[in-house]
């Protein structure tokens, strides 16, 4: 696509052709390993073709590091379809880092946990998403140098990937859950009813991101590897009432184990 080399063009123009082999996307709260390391930094809003974050928490900047000796490509903030902008819209950075290099992708979010043995600030590596959103990301004119039209989904998540984030967290100490990350288009969490739905229906942990970006990755064959960062029980019978607040304050309890998680398994990939 011509939008997709104008924008790769651009970028390559400000950072000096950096040429990154890793992207990560960090999600709510987890932004921070962003400004730790940071050689380029572009705001979305000077991006040709990139729609500009609106939720609080997301900063919204493309930013280039070298970490572990490894180049790295970090989207510090996302676009979500509940903001109102497109499917194609907010994949539309995934095709571009692929295009500018990228072998692999780590997507990390914020979620709910739906699996009661999960607890806020537990990390989970995603085996496997159900997609509720009611659409999807790939849906319109193919494009054939990216991908096919009716691409398998059989292992989005890779093994060898996941088994290398598991021993990275045993080397770290670090108790790390496993589980099926179920996406709702949001912005509303969910009922009590939904959640005991999700949870019949196989879903360990509930968020409004991650599934369309990870559709659009395994589509353009890069390799992905998902985690979710749980932060709060997701809505039951209980009553008790969940906030974006409380969303963030969890995120900012894991973010330190979350980090050195993420900096362990960008030296083994
Ligand atoms: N539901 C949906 N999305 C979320 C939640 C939740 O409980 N927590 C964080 N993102």
């Amino acid at each position: 696509m011509i939008s997709i080399q104008n924008t790769v063009n651009y970028i390559n123009e400000k950072t000096n052709n950096f040429e990154p082999e890793i992207g990560i996307i960090l999600g709510s709260g987890l932004g921070e390993l962003a400004d730790e390391y940071c050689d380029y930094a572009i705001p979305y809003t000077e991006i040709p073709f990139f729609v500009k974050s609106t939720v609080q928490g997301h900063k919204g900047r493309l930013v280039f590091a070298k970490i572990r000796e490894k180049k790295i490509v970090m989207m510090q903030g996302r676009n979500h379809f509940y903001e109102g902008h497109t499917m194609q819209e907010i994949t539309y950075p995934v095709k571009v880092m692929k295009t500018l290099g990228i072998k692999t992708l780590i997507l990390t979010n914020a979620a709910g946990a739906v699996n009661q043995n999960f607890k806020p600030a537990d990390l989970m590596l995603i085996t496997d998403h159900i997609n509720n959103m009611g659409t999807n990301p790939l849906i319109g004119l193919n494009d054939d140098t990216l991908g096919e039209r009716f691409p398998d989904m059989s292992q989005i998540y890779k093994k060898n990937i996941i088994k290398l984030a598991k021993k990275s967290a045993d080397d770290l100490n670090i108790d790390i859950k496993e589980g099926i990350y179920w996406a709702n288009s949001g912005p509303s969490y969910e009922t009590p009813s939904e959640i005991n739905m999700i949870r019949k229906l196989g879903g360990d942990a509930v968020g409004m991101s991650t599934v369309p970006e990870a559709i659009v990755a395994n589509y353009c064959g890069l390799d992905v590897l998902g985690i979710s960062c749980i932060t709060n029980a997701a809505s039951s019978a209980s009553g008790a009432k969940l906030s974006h607040e409380e969303v963030i304050e969890a995120a900012k309890i894991a973010k330190t184990k979350f980090k050195s998680l993420i900096l362990e398994i960008i030296k083994y990939i």
